[in-house]
């Protein structure tokens, strides 16, 4: 019975702990390279196994709370309003939009998410007034030589459901929660298309994590509401969840699914193809839907994606005499066994982007480092000592792609072969 256990796991104080750590990962990680402060919610913060790369000055930018967001009913899980911080573009890139979704995890339960309502992945309440942009966001060339006077907006991430939950799914058990994910996505588009986004040049929807996850659903949305002779692309980072069983055979990350998508009417918002078939929350998996994306799509995902080595495939619930303790922290821990486990893991990734390697529009950078959430960061997006694959950088990459320099599909060779990697270390 892997659905009750993980949920009510989800609500025990110890796993909420590390549910919050894993949730705000991105978060996490900026946190560690920037030493702006420390999560206090988080037991430990990673470090990485290369010396740590030379902190970038701050680029502060302002949140905007959404003017369309109240009249279209578009809510945070609390009800509060939801919100974006946009940076605007200048010269060559003043027609050029690059919107992040921002990620941090789902809430399957009504504890959960009630739990989340109280915090800024729930409410608009504890956000920041100003976030630092970088690696992807940043207005430095040197460390994003390729969008950096673009217009740049990372839209915050306080329904739960990716972006996609339906307000039909609200009034549980007398609880007041927002389910409102997909009103926020398009309040917000709304809003951008009117400050000059309705005449975009060029495109580009991405997103990390949850919202990776979230770049992939909306991504033919995204394109149908740009001027048609646009450049429109999209690029998910980490979004790449898979649907396989953990390592003692549990379908966790499929029960966990369904419990988002049934408690948050989500499939309203995923491919109708894959929808009508049985079993609609298998939908949420990008494997069941990303050969039916339109739009041309770009993947750059770790082989040995630390947050679904320690949530999909090896969750702390399948880990009671701790076996696996170490290695799940700090993949240089693993030993042989395990190792194999992990390029087992990795294996079922190839599977499952086996089609969509071949699709000519298509691209992709899956490196064999220990991380998660690669382009928001200079030092796994572009710098002298960045992660590459063929001497690329990720930001390298996405530019060929984009640009149609060249078709870019990168697969490293499998851990430990690419020194470049940032490898994280929990421990
Ligand atoms: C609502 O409450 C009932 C009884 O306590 C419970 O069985 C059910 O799972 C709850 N529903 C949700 C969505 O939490
Ligand atoms: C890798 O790329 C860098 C900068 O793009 C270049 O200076 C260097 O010569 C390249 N190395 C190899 C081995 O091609």
């Amino acid at each position: 019975m892997a659905i009750p256990r993980f949920s009510s796991l989800l609500r025990s104080r110890k796993f909420a702990k590390s549910d919050c750590l894993v949730a705000s990962i991105g978060f996490v990680l900026i946190v560690f390279f920037l030493s702006f402060f420390f999560d206090p919610t988080s037991d430990s913060v990673p470090s990485v196994d290369r010396s740590p790369p030379i902190k970038s000055p701050p680029d502060l930018v302002k949140l905007t709370l959404s003017s369309k967001a109240k009249e279209r009913g578009a809510f945070c899980l609390d009800g509060s309003l939801p919100g974006y911080h946009f940076h605007k573009g200048s010269g060559s890139g003043s027609k050029s939009w690059l919107l992040h979704l921002e990620g941090g995890g789902w809430c399957s339960t009504v504890a959960s998410c009630s739990a989340r309502a109280m915090t800024m992945l729930g409410s608009s309440t504890y956000f920041e007034d100003e976030v630092d942009f970088q690696g992807v966001l940043s207005s430095d060339p040197s460390q994003n030589p390729e969008f950096f006077n673009w217009n740049r907006v990372k839209i915050r991430y306080c329904d739960g459901a990716s972006f996609a939950g339906h307000p039909e799914a609200e009034f549980k058990n007398g609880t007041r929660l927002f389910f409102r994910g997909q009103l926020i996505w398009e309040a917000i588009m709304d809003e951008l298309l009117s400050m000059g986004m309705s005449d975009a040049k060029q495109g580009i929807l991405t997103g990390c994590s949850a919202g990776g996850l979230a770049t992939l659903i909306h991504c033919d949305y995204f394109r149908d509401h740009l001027p048609k002779d646009a450049a429109v692309k999209c690029v998910s980072d980490g979004g790449f969840f898979l649907n396989v069983p953990d390592v003692l055979g549990h379908p966790t990350m499929r029960s966990f699914y369904h419990d988002v998508v049934n408690l948050q009417g989500v499939d309203k918002s995923l491919d109708q193809n894959c929808v009508a078939k049985p079993e609609p929350s298998k939908c949420m998996f990008p494997q069941s839907f990303v050969n039916n994306i339109k739009t041309p799509v770009f993947l750059v995902n770790p082989a040995y994606d630390f947050w679904q080595i320690q949530n999909v495939l090896v969750p702390a619930s399948t880990d009671l005499d701790k076996s696996w303790a170490k290695c799940r922290l700090n993949i240089k821990e693993c030993d042989a066994a395990q190792m194999k486990v992990l390029h087992g893991f990795r294996s079922s990734l190839m599977d499952a982007i086996g089609k969509f390697h071949q699709n000519k529009a298509g691209g992709m950078f899956i490196d064999s480092c220990f991380s998660h959430c690669q382009t928001l960061m200079s030092a796994t997006w572009h710098s002298p000592t960045s992660t590459r694959i063929e001497n690329k950088t990720i930001a390298e990459s996405v530019g060929d792609w984009y640009f149609n320099r060249k078709p870019v599909k990168l697969i490293d060779c499998p851990y430990p072969c690419n020194p470049s990697c940032y490898n994280l270390n929990f421990t």
